[in-house]
């Protein structure tokens, strides 16, 4: 078979890889995009419940983490979330808000892909899908990717085989390899946005609480490393999952604990104390004024309080103490539901290795990394698309 020869030739054809090679194209560079996948974009098909949370209205270099945290500010702030919800206006796509300026679209996350594959296609992009990569290498000033559709030339390669998560889907470690192979650094990967787990035996008591979900405050570590969310959080047979703990996932570290409100903006054993001589209720009945009835009954069951007693018989060092399991419960859990379940990979390539304005690697001109594979992580709400889309347009502008 002979050689095809592109000017650029992007590797996935993810968010930012199709994001990549759409403005590319439409600035006139001949594109090609190869993704191994049967299906195009399953990651955005799946994500925000099927309605793709594509962007979130406020996000900023602060809601990522990154061992640069610096590095992903000039991308952040070249392609906008206003530029892309100006880019969904002009396709018609319906969204609206739903929580904390995150935007979703009305009807399908297919409107999304169907979106970048017009601007694609508006910039002549040739495609090469479902097409396996064995091997990139380097000669000269020509990239030369060896597929199964045969050798393709390229003068820039563009990595954007996005982090390990959700492998059943088509997630691999191409973007790290690749980075290896060419002498670039990547920092540790771990999974992120994940459910937390505890071990069996320290969970059993609270295994009859799955299901019941609830507004908390939760926080874990300290100083630059500190956590803190007010979110939703859900019990679950194996652990703790919902929007709450999802976040403080990416900031919390092995045999480090963290620390639940579970009544935020009570403060319970004051409350208790001073309703002693007012409140006739029973402690089961008091707590489910500001509690789940499930969550108040099995919470006293698991801490050994009857839940029929009378707050005015119970002495104020076990109210102080009633009041301190719910206001500060601390909870060390033993792991994650891993790559399996989690939303990102944290970790990836070193962004000290990249430019800033092009994604490109310093010791290697040509060959740039966007989106997910970089040391670029975002909080839960769109802020993970956003990145997708401006590394992505850093890179595709600069081809
Ligand atoms: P992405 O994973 O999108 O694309 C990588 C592409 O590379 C894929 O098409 C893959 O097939 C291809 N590929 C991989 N290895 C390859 C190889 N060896 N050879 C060839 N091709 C290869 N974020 C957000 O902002 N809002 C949301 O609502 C959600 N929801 C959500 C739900 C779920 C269940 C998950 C798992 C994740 C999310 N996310 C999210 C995160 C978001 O999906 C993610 O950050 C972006 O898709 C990353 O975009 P990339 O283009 O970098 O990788």
């Amino acid at each position: 078979m002979s050689s095809q020869q592109f000017d650029v030739a992007v590797i996935g054809a993810g968010a930012a890889g199709m994001m990549c090679a759409a403005v590319a194209g439409q600035r006139g560079r001949s594109v090609v995009l190869i993704d191994h996948a049967t299906r195009l974009a399953e990651k955005i098909r799946i994500s925000g419940g099927g309605r793709c949370n594509f962007t979130n209205a406020g996000a900023g270099p602060q809601h990522y983490l990154s061992q640069n945290p610096h590095f992903c500010r000039s991308a952040l702030s070249r392609y906008t979330p206003q530029d892309f919800i100006g880019l969904v206006k002009r396709h018609r796509i319906g969204f609206h808000e739903k929580h904390k300026g995150q935007l979703f679209c009305d009807d399908s996350a297919e409107d999304i892909i169907a979106m970048l594959k017009a601007e694609c296609d508006a910039g002549h992009v040739a495609w090469r899908m479902p097409c396996s990569v064995a091997q990139v290498g380097k000669s000269g000033d020509l990239f030369r990717i060896d597929t199964s559709a045969g050798e393709i030339l390229a003068s820039s390669v563009v990595i954007a085989t996005g982090g390990l998560s959700i492998p059943k889907i088509g997630a691999t470690d191409f973007a790290y390899r690749i980075a290896k192979q060419f002498g670039l650094k990547v920092v540790e990967t771990r999974p992120g946005l994940v459910p937390l787990t505890f071990d069996g035996r320290g969970w059993e008591p609270f295994v009859d609480l799955a299901g019941i979900a609830l507004q908390v405050e939760v926080e874990t570590g300290a100083k630059k490393e500190r956590g803190y969310f007010l979110e939703d959080l859900l019990f679950t047979h194996r652990g703790l999952s919902g929007p709450a703990i999802l976040q403080i996932s990416s900031f919390w570290q092995l045999s480090t604990p963290l620390t639940l409100n579970l009544l935020p903006g009570v403060d319970l054993a004051e409350a208790l104390i001073a309703g002693k001589g007012t409140i006739k209720k029973s402690l089961g009945n008091i707590l489910a004024q500001w509690l789940p009835s499930r969550l108040a009954e099995g919470w006293l069951k698991v801490n050994g309080f009857d839940t029929g007693a009378r707050i005015a018989d119970m002495p104020d060092k076990a109210l102080r103490q009633l009041g301190d399991s719910l206001n500060r419960w601390v909870v060390l859990p033993s792991g994650s539901e891993g790559y399996r379940k989690a939303e990102v990979t944290l970790g990836g390539i070193d962004t000290r290795e990249l430019s800033q304005q092009s994604m490109m690697a310093a010791k290697v001109p040509g060959l740039h990394f966007i989106g997910e594979a970089t040391d670029v992580t975002g909080w839960l709400g769109g802020y993970n698309f956003q990145w997708a889309w401006a590394s992505g347009v850093a890179a595709g502008s600069a081809v």
